[in-house]
C-alpha cells in the first residue's frame, strides 16, 4: 500500500501514540480490503456514540485516545439530548455515562452535533471523499449526494477523522458504484409519502440484499430518497443505489444495465406493511428530519393537541434555524428533541408499540426498543397521536 512522507512519520510516531495507532488501524484495515493507497477526506461521521450501544469498555477505549481530528466531525445520535435529557425522562445514572462518552469525543476534537443527517449541517459536495458511519448517513451521501464514503465502523471513522485520510477502495473507486441488480417497481407513485418510499425500501433491502440496485418507476424527492435509502440500508446492507432519472450518478452516467438481475415490487406487497396496530407512542425523524419535514409536522399539528407522548427527532443545528417551526410543533404537546432518536436512546424501551413514519424504524424498533412498530404516514401518525 502507497504511503506518503507524512503517512511514514505519523507511523514512526513523530504526531504521537494514539495518531501512529489510528493509522496503523487504517492502513491494516487498506489490507485487508486490497486498498493500493489512502485518500484524503472533506468530513467523518462517527457512530458509536450513544452509552447504549458503546458500553463502558468503549468508553474506556475513548478516554485512552490523545489526539485531535484534523478534518470537520460530527457524531452519530447519542442515548439523549444534550440539553433537554431530564425532560425526554433518561434517568440521572444513563446521563452521567453518556456525558462522559461526549465529553471524550469533544476532547478528541469531534463536533458535538449528533445526528444521522450531517449533510443537513455541512455542504457535502458530489465526488467528495468521506470516512462516515451511519448507514442512512452513508446511503444519502453515495446515492442522493454523490459523494463517496464506505460505511465505515466506529472506530475507523474515528480513525479517520484523527488521521484525515481513509483506505481508497470500495466505494470510492469509480468502478465500484456501477449498479448490480435492477428493481422495478409497478406502482402509481405519484402521491406517495416518505413513508411509502420508506416501506418500499424495507422490502427492496430484503431483495436486494448487499447489492447496488439501479431503481425504475419511480420519481422521489431528496425527503423520499432518504427514507428510502435508510430503510434499505437497515433491511439489506445498502450503501448506495441509484434511481434512474433522479440520482446523480443515474443522472451524469450512462450506466450498461444488460445481463443484471431485475426484481419487480408491485405496489401490494407495500401496501401490506400499513397494518393498523394501537399504539403507545409515536416518534418521527428517522433519519433526523429536514427542514421541510418539520415545516410539515407543524403544519398538521397546527390546532392540535397530542393525546399520547409524540416525539420528532431531529439535529441540533437543524432545529436552531428553524426555532418557530420547531416552537409551533411543542405548542401541541409534542416534543422535538436534537441528538438522539427512537433507535438509540433508552427512554423508547418503556413503550410496548411505537408509530413511525420510517421504514428503517419500523425495521429496528423492535429490535432495539423491543417494541412492536407500526409505519403510517406523516398524517397518519398525526391522526393517531392526537385521537
Ligand atoms: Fe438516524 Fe436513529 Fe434512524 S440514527 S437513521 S434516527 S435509527
Amino acid at each position: 500500500m502507497f504511503l506518503d512522507k507524512d503517512d511514514e512519520g505519523i507511523l514512526a510516531g513523530e504526531q504521537g501514540q494514539t495518531r501512529q495507532q489510528m493509522l496503523e488501524l487504517l492502513v491494516a484495515l487498506g489490507k485487508v480490503f486490497g486498498a493500493e493507497r489512502l485518500v484524503p477526506i472533506r468530513s467523518a461521521q462517527v457512530s458509536g456514540a450513544s452509552y447504549k450501544t458503546i458500553g463502558e469498555y468503549g468508553l474506556q477505549w475513548l478516554n485512552s485516545l490523545d489526539a485531535k481530528a484534523v478534518v470537520p466531525a460530527v457524531l452519530n445520535p447519542i442515548g439523549m439530548p444534550r440539553e433537554r435529557w431530564q425532560e425526554m425522562g433518561v434517568n440521572e445514572d444513563f446521563a452521567q455515562k453518556q456525558r462522559a462518552v461526549v465529553a471524550a469525543y469533544e476532547r478528541l476534537g469531534i463536533s458535538l452535533e449528533c445526528t444521522c443527517t450531517p449533510y443537513y449541517l455541512r455542504e457535502t459536495h458530489f465526488g467528495d471523499h468521506l470516512a462516515w458511519s451511519e448507514s442512512s448517513a452513508v446511503s444519502y451521501a453515495n446515492s442522493v449526494i454523490g459523494a463517496r464514503t464506505n460505511r465505515e465502523g466506529g472506530p475507523g471513522a474515528l480513525a479517520a477523522a484523527l488521521v484525515g485520510k481513509t483506505p481508497c477502495y470500495g466505494l470510492h473507486l469509480e468502478q465500484n458504484r456501477k449498479p448490480q441488480v435492477i428493481v422495478r417497481v409497478q406502482a402509481d407513485t405519484r402521491n406517495w409519502s416518505i413513508a411509502d418510499y420508506g416501506a418500499l425500501g424495507y422490502y427492496a433491502g430484503k431483495l436486494v440484499g448487499n447489492r447496488i440496485p439501479f431503481f425504475s418507476g419511480i420519481n422521489p424527492d431528496k425527503d423520499q430518497l432518504k427514507g428510502l435509502g435508510a430503510a434499505m440500508a437497515a433491511t439489506g446492507a445498502v450503501a448506495l443505489y441509484h434511481v434512474e432519472g433522479v440520482t446523480p450518478e443515474a443522472v451524469k452516467t450512462p450506466f450498461d444495465l444488460t445481463g443484471l438481475d431485475t426484481v419487480v415490487v408491485e405496489s401490494a406487497e407495500i401496501r401490506k406493511l400499513f397494518k393498523e396496530i394501537p399504539v403507545e407512542a409515536v416518534a418521527v425523524g428517522c433519519p433526523h428530519c429536514s427542514p421541510a419535514e418539520l415545516e410539515e409536522i407543524a403544519r398538521l399539528l397546527k390546532g392540535k393537541l397530542v393525546t399520547m407522548p409524540f416525539y420528532v427527532f431531529a439535529a441540533q443545528g437543524v432545529i436552531d434555524k428553524n426555532q418557530r417551526t420547531v416552537d409551533s410543533i411543542e405548542k401541541s404537546g409534542a416534543r422535538v428533541f436534537a441528538d438522539t432518536c427512537m433507535v438509540v436512546s433508552p427512554v423508547m424501551e418503556q413503550y410496548e408499540s411505537i408509530m413511525v413514519n420510517s421504514g428503517k424504524a419500523l425495521a429496528y424498533v423492535p429490535d432495539m426498543c423491543a417494541a412492536v412498530a407500526r409505519i403510517g404516514t406523516i398524517e397518519e401518525c398525526i391522526r393517531v397521536g392526537t385521537e
